[in-house]
């Protein structure tokens, strides 16, 4: 059997075929390769997607979680709460600006942010007195959106803005709207491994605020006024180059159909590992679908279970094997206790997922794990 990719973007490639090849030939040949007609065209079609006003195009994820904090002023002194069991962007931007990152714990069935957790992290930094807590950056790890409304709660009673990193969980739903389409802002990554990727690096930004939309536009252009020739403020260079935007068009005309595909991958693991009582499959919260960027269990012989898997041709991939609270760079922020975010560290465990994975490929990775954990 040919080798099992862990995430197949060649199959999605050879479904787009010819109208994308055709999409991004007109994107050259139209030759405004920057802020092009597609970039346009996308974060309108991105915003009725996700159902909401306006729809910000940037670079990457980590600026479009940038671009927020500087639109909201925030920086030295200010504490923004993320989690500690993520990718590095989330402690990455809010030290960037100047603020400080706080770190939460999550749960350990969803993976997502703590609301408890959060809730005593923002205790712990009123008591300390050093800073001045501002903003709540939830994630919606592995595809699965956060608790939103939970969290809403403790920051609509603390005044605190949330903006929700759905980099992993953009095209996911809980009760019926979109993730992009909660918090005050939201905020995407187009990286090619992601659920929605491009063919290179490319984010986005979500908001039903017109202030923040006007804003956005002009920090993502070197703080342009009228023209980039006028700046009124402090900006940065972080646009999504137009040859992308075209790629992005034909990949979002398949994207609800690629989500259903990944749901039905996500019941397949679960129906086969659902007797063993030695894999813990992830729990989906009620009212909540995933994307499913990651399909990640946990099991207790999670290193052995890896090599295994791997002598069978199998990869599999640990996201995160060291909480972001405990890298090196992040060790002198301020952190709520984490004991869920270091066991996770040692168990989880991402098996491929795609939207293109065979039923005979899961049933060889089914097989192989149910024997790897016996
Ligand atoms: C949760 C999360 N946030 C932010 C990012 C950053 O996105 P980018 O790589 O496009 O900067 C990523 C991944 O790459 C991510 O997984």
């Amino acid at each position: 059997m040919a080798s099992i990719p862990f995430i197949d973007l060649q199959a999605q490639r050879r479904r787009l075929g010819e109208p994308l090849n055709r999409a991004i030939q007109a994107a050259v040949e139209g030759g405004q390769w920057v802020m092009g007609p597609q970039v346009r065209e996308l974060e309108e079609k991105l915003a009725t997607f996700a159902g909401v006003k306006h729809c910000v195009s940037c670079a990457n994820g980590t600026d479009a979680l940038m671009l927020v904090l500087r639109a909201w002023n925030v920086g030295p002194g200010d504490a923004v709460f993320v989690p500690a069991f993520t990718f590095a962007a989330s402690g990455e931007v809010a030290a960037l600006v100047g603020a400080s990152p706080v770190f939460v714990d999550v749960l350990e069935d969803t993976f997502n942010m703590d609301p408890a957790s959060l809730q005593e992290a923002i205790n712990m930094t009123r008591r300390a007195g050093k800073l001045r807590p501002k903003v709540v950056m939830p994630v919606d790890l592995f595809g699965q959106p956060a608790d939103y409304f939970a969290i809403q709660a403790v920051t609509e009673r603390e005044g605190l803005k949330m903006l929700c990193d759905t980099a992993q969980g953009f095209g996911a739903t809980l009760d019926g709207r979109r993730t992009g389409s909660i918090g005050d802002a939201a905020s995407t990554s187009f990286f090619p491994a992601k659920p929605l990727g491009c063919y290179g690096d490319g984010g986005a930004i979500f908001t039903n605020d017109e202030n923040l939309d006007e804003l956005l536009r002009s920090i993502r252009i070197h703080g342009q006024g009228r023209d980039k020739y006028e700046n009124v403020r402090i900006g940065v260079n972080s646009r999504l180059d137009t040859i992308q935007a075209a790629i992005l068009l034909e990949k979002l005309a398949i994207f609800p159909d690629e989500i259903e595909k990944r749901e039905a991958v996500a019941q397949r693991y679960n129906r086969a590992f659902a007797k063993s009582n030695k894999i813990r499959v992830p729990r989906i919260i009620k009212g909540a679908q995933s994307t499913w960027a990651q399909y990640t269990i946990q099991v207790a012989n999670r290193d052995e279970v890896q090599e295994t898997l791997r002598a069978k041709g199998i990869p599999t991939a640990i996201y995160y094997s060291i909480p972001l609270s405990q890298q090196k760079g992040y060790q002198s922020f301020p952190s709520a206790p984490t004991p869920v975010s270091q066991r996770l560290s040692k168990t989880v465990i991402s098996l491929p997922m795609h939207p293109y994975l065979e039923d005979g490929v899961i049933e060889k990775i089914t097989d192989a794990l149910l024997e790897a954990v016996k």
